[in-house]
């Protein structure tokens, strides 16, 4: 009897401790729900951001309770809060449009310890990440390769896709002046076209992220490269390499003219119409019609024989 008694007694007076216990650490709930700290990005790959925090709360709190952790983001040029599961770690890993900039917000959460229902929460607390800085870098080690190709790389540090990156080449006739901008994206290589080897260029490159996250900033310009003239004469090597070349082809026409006869050709006399008259007189008898016929071209050559003559008379 007294062994119930006083098992009735222990149970009731540790039923009466635990309550209070829980009653108090409510009533401390007033002054005690701290809102996370020290939210952190621990980890960055491409736009997938892996983020921490502290609860900052108490031991107290975490012996009474169940401690989750709701974690939202907006991205800044949004108004709405995209929710996520409530998390029992302190961490969370998603893949975000970093461009855009992106607030995260988490705040703690107390669950019953049996029932699973919520007892209290803290405030928020956000954290802004901005935007990458709009302009980046400039492409680096540029180069003309002898066979006029162009060759550039991406500045240090980018892991971006190469393939969301517009580049503008510039070239430039140092002679005129003249500027020519070439757009192209995603390749880190240009074949140049239309070099007048009689001139001096100059080369350079930027880039701008442009089909993942559009900016309109370019970087700053890459080094240059030049790509010199081949040849190049002065005014007097000019008048010789004229001179010579007027000269040799005068020789020229002149040994072609000999080999080919082509003088006697152009100078031989006209011939005399005479002698064409001939036949009329001598095969034809002075018969012009049928001299005529003869002169012209016709298919049967047989028609033009004198005999056939004789024959359309008679009949
Ligand atoms: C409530 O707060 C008091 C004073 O801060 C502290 O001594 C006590 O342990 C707390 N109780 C609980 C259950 O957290
Ligand atoms: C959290 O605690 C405060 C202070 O005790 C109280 O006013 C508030 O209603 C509680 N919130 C919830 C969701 O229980
Ligand atoms: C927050 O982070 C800083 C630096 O990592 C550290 O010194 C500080 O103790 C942290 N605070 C909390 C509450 O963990
Ligand atoms: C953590 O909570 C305590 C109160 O319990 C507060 O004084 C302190 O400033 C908080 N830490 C941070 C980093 O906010
Ligand atoms: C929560 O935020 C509101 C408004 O910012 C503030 O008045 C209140 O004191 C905060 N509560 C806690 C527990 O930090
Ligand atoms: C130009 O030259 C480089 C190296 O000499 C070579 O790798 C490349 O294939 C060439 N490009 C063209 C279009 O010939």
């Amino acid at each position: 009897m007294w062994l119930l008694a006083s098992c009735f007694a222990i149970s009731f007076v540790l039923a009466t401790v635990l309550s209070v216990g829980n009653l108090e650490f409510r009533a401390n709930l007033t002054a005690k729900l701290n809102p996370p700290t020290n939210i952190t990005i621990v980890d960055r790959q491409l736009g997938e951001l892996t983020i921490t925090w502290k609860d900052n709360l108490s031991e107290d709190i975490k012996k009474w309770s169940n401690v989750r952790y709701l974690f939202e983001f907006k991205y800044f040029d949004s108004d709405d809060w995209q929710e996520d599961s409530r998390h029992q770690d302190p961490e969370y890993m998603r893949t975000f449009e970093l461009h855009r900039g992106v607030s995260l917000r988490v705040k703690n959460i107390l669950l019953d310890k049996q029932r699973s229902i919520v007892i209290n929460e803290s405030n928020w607390t956000l954290k802004n990440i901005q935007p990458p800085p709009e302009i980046y870098n400039p492409p680096v080690n540029l180069k003309v390769l002898p066979n006029l190709t162009v060759k550039w790389e991406m500045p240090p540090g980018y892991v971006i896709n190469i393939n969301c990156f517009a580049f503008e080449l510039e070239v430039t006739d140092l002679d005129k002046c003249n500027t020519e901008l070439l757009g192209l994206h995603g390749e880190t290589e240009y074949v140049l076209v239309n070099i007048n080897p009689m001139k001096r260029y100059s080369v350079k490159v930027r880039m701008k992220l442009k089909h993942c996250k559009e900016t309109k900033f370019w970087s700053d310009w890459s080094n240059e490269d030049f790509i010199e003239r081949i040849h190049s004469f002065n005014a007097y090597q000019m008048l010789l390499m004229l001179a010579i070349i007027t000269a040799v082809t005068g020789l020229l026409l002149l040994f072609v003219f000999r080999r080919y006869k082509v003088l006697e050709t152009v100078f031989k006399p006209i011939p005399d119409p005479q002698k064409k008259f001939k036949a009329l007189f001598e095969e034809y008898n002075g018969d012009f019609q049928n001299w005529i016929n003869c002169q012209i071209p016709i298919s049967k050559a047989d028609e033009c024989h004198p005999v056939a003559v004789e024959e359309s008379s008679e009949a």
